[in-house]
């Protein structure tokens, strides 16, 4: 089947025309054609490293086209900046929020707007600007809260309102719902069913085709930088896109028993986080990963596990409690010397914690390990040859996309990344791995490929502590699961009493 787009008697809000884009090395986006219907919410998804950031970079004005051209409401336009994309029409929600966190909602708002900055702020014009806006598509919000004071979901809702006071007409949505709750994702789709409904066109990039065929009107499948084909949702299943995305059918992980032995791998007593902002991001946790198991943690994030888990690692300050590993007290040691007892560690944030973003795979290869005697030389510097040879390793192993392993890690995609900093992570047999949304970003394909190894590396006795927001990557792989509420361990449960609905209720508060 080749490119087929929709029937021209729809008005089409964004035509995207013979768009190609290269990276040294790398057809990014090759002479790429598609419509999107105005009013419509349109997907667009494909493997990791497809393309599909780069096309929304292109139309957001961030990155230049090497060649063709993108027509908004039937007028061609040549962005030089997203300011100039903003002043057609076009608005953008990036995966990583972007507010100020002590702000309220109101002054995140109109924060950058000319005029703003020059007087004292007409709060009430904009905030009754704001609440129409709200009102109108249906998105409560007081714009009067502090947005630190704000769940995740409603943090998204004050981006969509930002964008969308400036004007939008078209809104691009980076994998939107990486970050939420079940819950919030019904939420989320109502939002943009109400914003469809009031004429905006929405752009919608996911790797969970569930959500893309229950909300999208129109699919936009990429691999390798083309465009293979658009499809409306209603006439396509789950199995038909996942072929058009990696060429073959969906991966499904074999389920497997638990291979989890009697002896402990670490264990946390009594753990109270150094307060932080007047409140303690975690406090009295207790619990045991034996090795070969997988213990998980379900909880929205900002709960406290990204406190906990640098607790466990030597990064954040303890008040109190005790942290021992293989049964030996680690709670004095600095994380090299955990590191070199064998913790591992994949950052929730890969590319400020766990990649050096402008340094090459082979530098990234090493990081964490630098001291070891295979990574370095007789006088401290990095053993190149040993260094290359393992981020090839990785990037074989792992399915890494790249030209080589000479490439700077910010020139991979996002999910490319992901996979670097998991291989890299899973590599020298590690006695615990404390794994952060392992998969956050990864394609459908790739994902089966890491889950495969986690679970590999599960039963040949590595302990691992699994935080993630991926409810099904949770109830899938886990031997055993805590839920994480405020701080606090409210729940433990066995995967097979827990529905993503159940674990939600406990996620939100809703459920104690
Ligand atoms: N700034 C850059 N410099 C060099 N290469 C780049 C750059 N940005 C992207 N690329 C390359 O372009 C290709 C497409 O990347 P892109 O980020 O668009 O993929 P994607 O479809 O968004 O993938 P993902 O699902 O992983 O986010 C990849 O091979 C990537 O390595
Ligand atoms: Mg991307």
């Amino acid at each position: 089947m080749g490119p087929r787009n929709f029937p021209f008697q729809m008005s089409i809000a964004l035509k995207i025309k013979n768009i190609s884009k290269s990276f040294p090395g790398v057809l990014a986006n090759d002479n790429i054609d598609i419509n999107i219907p105005e009013a419509t919410i349109h997907a667009i998804v494909g493997e990791n490293g497809a393309g599909k950031s780069t096309l929304m970079k292109i139309i957001y004005g961030m990155i230049q086209p090497d060649s063709g051209t993108i027509e908004v409401f039937n007028k061609e336009q040549k962005f030089n900046s997203p300011k100039e994309a903003i002043n057609s029409g076009i608005g953008m929600v990036h995966q990583h929020f972007m507010l100020a966190d002590n702000l309220t909602v109101l002054e995140n708002v109109v924060l950058g707007l000319e005029n703003a900055s020059l007087k004292p702020i007409n709060k009430k014009k904009y905030n009754d600007e704001i609440e129409s806006i709200s009102k109108k598509y249906g998105m409560p919000l007081d714009s009067k809260i502090t947005i630190d004071d704000l769940g995740v979901g409603e943090k998204q809702r004050v981006e969509i309102i930002k964008v969308l006071y400036r004007g939008a007409k078209i809104l691009i949505l980076d994998e939107p719902t990486a970050v939420l709750v079940p819950q919030e994702v019904n939420e989320l789709f109502e939002n943009l069913r109400s914003l469809k409904k009031e004429g905006v066109t929405i752009i919608f990039i996911s790797h969970k085709l569930d959500e893309v065929l229950e909300i999208a009107d129109g699919v936009s499948v990429m691999r390798g930088g083309k465009h293979v084909g658009t499809v409306e949702s209603s006439n396509v299943s789950k199995p038909d896109l996942a072929e058009m995305m990696i060429g073959k059918s969906l991966p499904k992980p074999p389920k497997r028993d638990t291979s989890a032995s009697k002896s402990i791998c670490l264990e946390v007593k009594g753990l109270n986080g150094e307060v932080l902002d007047s409140k303690a991001p975690f406090s009295d946790i207790n619990f045991k990963v034996k090795k070969g198991e997988i213990l998980g943690i379900a909880g929205v994030e900002g709960n406290g596990q990204r406190e906990l888990t640098e607790a466990i690692l030597g990064v954040y300050p303890i008040e109190s409690g005790q942290i021992s590993l293989n049964n030996k007290d680690i709670n004095d040691l600095e994380t090299r010397t955990r590191r070199s007892l064998g913790v591992s560690y994949i950052p929730e944030d890969r590319q400020s914690q766990g990649l050096v973003m402008d340094s090459s795979l082979i530098e990234n290869a090493m990081l964490g390990r630098q001291t070891k005697e295979r990574y370095r030389t007789k006088f401290y510097n990095i053993n190149y040859k040993n260094s290359k040879s393992f981020s090839e390793e990785i990037i074989n192993n792992y399915d890494v996309r790249t030209p080589g392993s000479a490439t700077l890690a910010l020139a991979l995609s996002g999910g490319n990344q992901q996979k670097f900093v998991v291989g890299r992570e899973l590599n020298d047999e590690p006695n615990l791995l404390i794994a952060s949304q392992p998969t956050r970003g990864i394609d459908i394909g790739a994902q089966a490929l890491i889950w495969e190894k986690l679970r590999d590396a599960r039963d040949s006795g590595l302990g691992v502590l699994l935080i993630s927001a991926d409810l099904e990557e949770l109830l899938g792989l886990s031997d055993r699961l805590l839920v994480i509420y405020e701080g606090k361990i409210v729940k433990e449960l066995l995967p097979k009493e827990a529905t993503p609905e159940v674990l939600g209720a406990y996620m939100t508060g809703l459920e104690q």
